[in-house]
């Protein structure tokens, strides 16, 4: 393989080994490094090679792919990187988008081109089909790194130029929607066993119910991008009323339900403005002020 598949990966922790694994598996010329040395050396029985200095890692490759825990430890690691001159950068480290600009300019002060990039999904669905990796930064920069990219199956894409746009996608989508859910989950799951359902019983009826985004994804697009909110449905204020209610079920239970507390307050929040006629879908329109 010529050089663009000359790949080295920093940290290998869950993903970043996963991420070896598979550029290795698929051909590529893998170069692993990881702080505690022996999780690195562990992925040569893999295909990888494994250095101890960050540098020699650095040396070897064309796409340096970092997966640490936090932008702080990136730019611990960067700190012994040497020069970065000919290489692109594709940092998968979870961060927010404001650290983002400031790691690409950090890159680009050690020659590198950088690219910041968002994986939606476990380490087990890298090489997978249904493996997500969204990718910002500089277009040149996108098509040097796209080939190695493409080893790790399903979907690499590029989403935007600027290099915090992944980032922000990733804030939203996994962040405040998936996150949200996987903790209401948990509030709901403990009402129910508080009555006795169990999880075979609720799960399914849980997902059925949330499957609204699934049917309903068209509309909701377009009446999010026209800011209609008219309905002939189900308004707010009678989702505020039967909300009410359920509050009243799950707190007379003894469950602790703060995020169902929360949905209740937003939804009072939205009637209180005068959105009870609208469609759920308002409390979308505003940036959630009082
Ligand atoms: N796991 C997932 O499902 C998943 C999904 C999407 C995105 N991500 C993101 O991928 C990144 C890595 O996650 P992971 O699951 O692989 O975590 P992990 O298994 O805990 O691995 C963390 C890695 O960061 C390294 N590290 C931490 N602090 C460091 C420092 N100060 N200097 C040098 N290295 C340091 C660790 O090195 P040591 O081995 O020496 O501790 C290890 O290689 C995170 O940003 C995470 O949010 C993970």
């Amino acid at each position: 393989m010529s050089a663009q598949f000359d790949v080295a990966v920093l940290g290998c922790g869950y993903m970043g080994s996963a991420l070896a694994r598979t550029f290795a598996g698929r051909g590529a010329n893998v170069t692993v490094w990881n702080r505690t040395p022996e999780r690195a050396q562990a992925l040569t029985a893999s295909g990888c090679s494994a250095v101890a200095a960050v540098q020699e890692a650095v040396r070897r490759a064309r796409i340096v792919v970092i997966c640490l825990s936090t932008y702080e430890s990136v730019e611990v690691v960067l700190g012994g990187a040497g020069t970065l001159a000919g290489r692109v950068v594709v940092n998968v480290t979870t961060g927010s988008p404001d650290q983002a600009r400031p790691m690409r300019d950090r890159v680009a002060e050690q020659g590198g081109g950088y690219l910041d990039a968002v994986i939606v999904g476990y380490p087990e669905q890298v090489g997978r089909d249904d493996f997500l990796l969204l990718v910002s930064g500089h277009e040149p920069e996108w098509e040097t790194a796209r080939p190695a990219l493409a080893l790790l199956g399903g979907i690499s894409r590029h989403v935007s130029e600027s290099p915090e746009g992944a980032n922000v996608l990733e804030a939203a989508t996994v962040g405040a929607f998936h996150m949200t859910i996987l903790a209401a989950f948990a509030e709901a799951a403990r009402y129910a066993k508080s009555q006795g359902i169990s999880p075979k019983e609720f799960l399914p009826l849980a997902v059925r119910v949330a499957s609204v985004f699934e049917f309903q994804q068209e509309e909701i697009v377009q009446r999010l991008a026209d800011e209609d909110f008219t309905t002939d449905q189900a308004t707010l204020a009678t989702y505020e009323k039967a909300a009410r209610t359920f509050q009243h079920a799950l707190s007379s239970s003894g469950t602790r339900a703060p995020l169902f507390d929360a949905a209740v307050a937003e939804f009072g929040r939205g009637v209180a403005q005068g959105r009870g006629e609208d469609a759920v879908w308002t409390l979308a329109a505003d940036r959630g002020g009082a």
